[in-house]
């Protein structure tokens, strides 16, 4: 949802910027753009397309000499993708630069007052209004001298915006400084030696620093190279932690995989291993982050899961974890529609939001309506210091590392472990687990990444079952109990990478409706999971295959029955039905992988899509 990157310190810039960028590209790539002062010049360079077009059109421009600058990366709200409404956004005179990631809802009233004041507008952006506003601040009633400086004129501009923004402003007029300002979208301060870095996310600070301010909101800062000066808008001081973040700079690069998604389902065996590490001491399961006390937990009575896209899976898969070990009520809710509806939930509810970002603006809505009711707001994410955590009344972070992929992989499985550890937890703090039980359960866990490692020895099986699918249309996948969130899962990571139209169902409800759709062109992948739905599944099968289905299985070793049903299946070790989800959605993953590979797709950057979705 448009990475935003900043630098300012004693390097030449512009290569600094680009590698900020590329670190961001996940975010949106509609076009890019980067503003520089050189001499107190401001230079302004950007146009439509990836980062690598930008650098192209930087390749001639070796010869600015710029200690700072911001930059850019879109993914496209108002106004087309084109080179005019590419950001940096500047003023009438072109002497203020703006970078934006949000959405300015009152825009249009603000570009017809100031269009009326005599301002021309060069995009069809929400974000220009925002150079003009700071313009029309630090002029004043007359156009030639500047009575406001640049701070002022942007704590001014910013209230009177609604709407979401992350911005980064800087100007030939005050070309030190660079002016940060959020409200409902990440930012990120990265301090250096003699240097300081503004970004929208963390992999594009690792790299030069792991000291972190995380901005609040409604906080702006006047960021320069040895200094970081916090405020809200009201311009009263705000004292920051700094935060050390642990990630390693590696982790957010390629490592000799062909793109992120690959890497990231080849990292699940380690970053289930750091989720599960430190979480269970002696045989018990402790969070020594939640803050939530164990006497509060168990007043709980209820609890809702609340996501979006693959986080709302993980729900899905946690409300049948709550029923199974804490036996109370649990629904799951799509963020969106959970903080516009009139939820009821009171004290004894446990709201979970779950967010690997931790910026996703549906959930975090959710997250602030849940709290507005009274209700205890837990979070699961994998950004350390992100919104949906410092929001929430409690946090569990998944050890995931960054997740760079467009599509989400390795953060759904982690996110599966946390919600498996809490509600066996739960369970022992209402009575409805025995700790011998629970240990148990742990055990189980601790073998499940060797499990998956070896799915991932047989890589080349999916790689060859994309073969036969990838020039299909259309596609179903169906599962009953906890392999039907895993059918919505796989379904939804092929249709985002490959483009390829896919359904999830619980299998039940195929003939209810989708059965019609069946033919020898639709091929349905069953997750064929044991356990006391199997018979049942296996009906389904035969009556896929009765019509002329290609039947491609998920089904676990030494499962002989499904031989003859399907046409094609892959093998999973054997785990308990609990945790087989996690081991059902590998090969999932990797079969979307492969067969948006063999149809030319971009798996890393698919059309439309940007990772952290920081609009509503
Ligand atoms: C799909 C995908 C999205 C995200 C969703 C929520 O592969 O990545 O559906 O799961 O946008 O994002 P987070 O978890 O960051 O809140």
């Amino acid at each position: 949802m448009c990475g935003i990157f900043g630098y300012v310190g004693n390097k030449e810039c512009i290569s600094l910027l680009l590698e900020g960028l590329k670190k961001l590209e996940y975010r949106g790539y509609d076009s890019a753009g980067v503003a520089v002062i050189d001499n107190n010049r401001l230079i302004v360079e950007k146009c439509a397309g990836k980062i690598s077009e930008l650098e192209k059109l930087l390749d001639g421009n070796s010869h600015i000499d710029s200690h700072i600058g911001i930059a850019h990366t879109r993914w496209a709200t108002h106004g087309r993708p084109s080179d005019e409404n590419s950001h940096p956004h500047t003023d009438c005179k072109d002497e203020i630069a703006v970078v934006h990631n949000g959405i300015i809802e009152n825009y249009l009233q603000i570009r017809r007052d100031l269009a009326a004041d005599g301002h021309v507008f060069k995009s069809t952006t929400d974000t220009e209004i925002i150079a003009h506003l700071i313009e029309k601040n630090m002029n004043g009633s007359t156009s030639t001298s500047l009575r406001t400086s640049l701070e002022e004129a942007v704590r001014k501009a910013v209230s009177e915006l609604t709407g979401s923004f992350a911005i980064a402003v800087i100007s030939n007029k005050d070309p030190d400084k660079i002016i940060v300002a959020k409200r409902g979208s990440p930012l990120k301060i990265g301090l250096g030696d003699g240097e300081t870095f503004v970004a929208s996310d963390i992999p594009a600070l690792i790299k030069y620093t792991k000291k972190v301010i995380f901005m609040g909101e409604q906080e702006m800062a006047v960021v320069t190279k040895n200094d970081v000066k916090v405020t809200d808008f009201a311009g009263n001081p705000v004292k920051k932690e700094v935060t050390l973040i642990s990630w390693d700079p590696v982790s957010a690069e390629k490592g000799g995989y062909a793109h992120f998604m690959l890497k990231e389902i080849h990292e699940q065996p380690r970053a289930i291993r750091d989720t599960v590490a430190d979480r269970v001491k002696d045989g018990q399961i402790h969070f020594d982050e939640l803050e939530i006390d164990k006497k509060e937990l168990g007043k709980i009575n209820r609890v809702v899961f609340t996501a979006c896209g693959t986080s709302w899976h993980a729900g899905l898969i946690g409300e049948y974890l709550i029923e199974q070990f804490v036996k109370i009520p649990c629904e799951v809710e799509y963020a969106a529609e959970f903080r516009y509806r009139h939820p009821v939930v009171d004290e004894k509810t446990l709201v979970i939001a779950i967010s690997q970002s931790g910026e996703t603006a549906d959930t975090m809505g959710a997250v602030w309506e849940a709290k507005s009711r009274g209700a205890k707001v837990l979070s699961i994410c994998n950004v350390v210091g992100s919104s949906i955590a410092r929001e929430s009344d409690g946090v569990l972070y998944t050890y995931a590392g960054p997740e760079i992929g467009v599509a989400s992989t390795k953060a759904f499985t982690t996110q599966i472990v946390i919600i498996y550890l809490f509600s066996i937890m739960l369970g022992v703090i209402k009575g409805c687990v025995s700790q011998n039980e629970s240990e148990k359960m742990v055990k189980e866990l601790y073998e499940l990444p060797q499990k998956v490692e070896l799915i991932l020895a047989q890589e080349s099986k999916v790689e060859a079952l994309s073969e036969k699918l990838y020039k299909s249309t259309n596609a179903l996948y169906l599962g009953r109990g906890k392999g039907f969130p895993i059918a919505l899962e796989g379904a939804l990571k092929l249709k985002e990478v490959s483009y390829i139209h896919a359904e999830g169902y619980p299998a039940a409800e195929m003939k209810h409706g989708p059965i019609a759709l069946i033919d020898k062109n639709m091929p349905v992948v069953v997750i064929a999971l044991r356990g006391r739905r199997y018979e049942k599944i296996l009906g389904n099968i035969e009556e896929v295959k009765a019509r002329g289905g290609y039947v491609v299985a998920i089904a676990v070793d030494g499962d002989t029955e499904i031989k003859d049903k399907a046409d094609d299946i892959f093998y999973i070790p054997h785990t308990t039905e609990s945790l087989s989800p996690i081991l059902a959605v590998i090969p999932l993953q990797l079969l979307a992988y492969y067969i948006a590979i063999k149809r030319g797709c971009h798996v890393d950057q698919p059309r439309n899509l940007a990772k952290s979705v920081t609009v509503e």
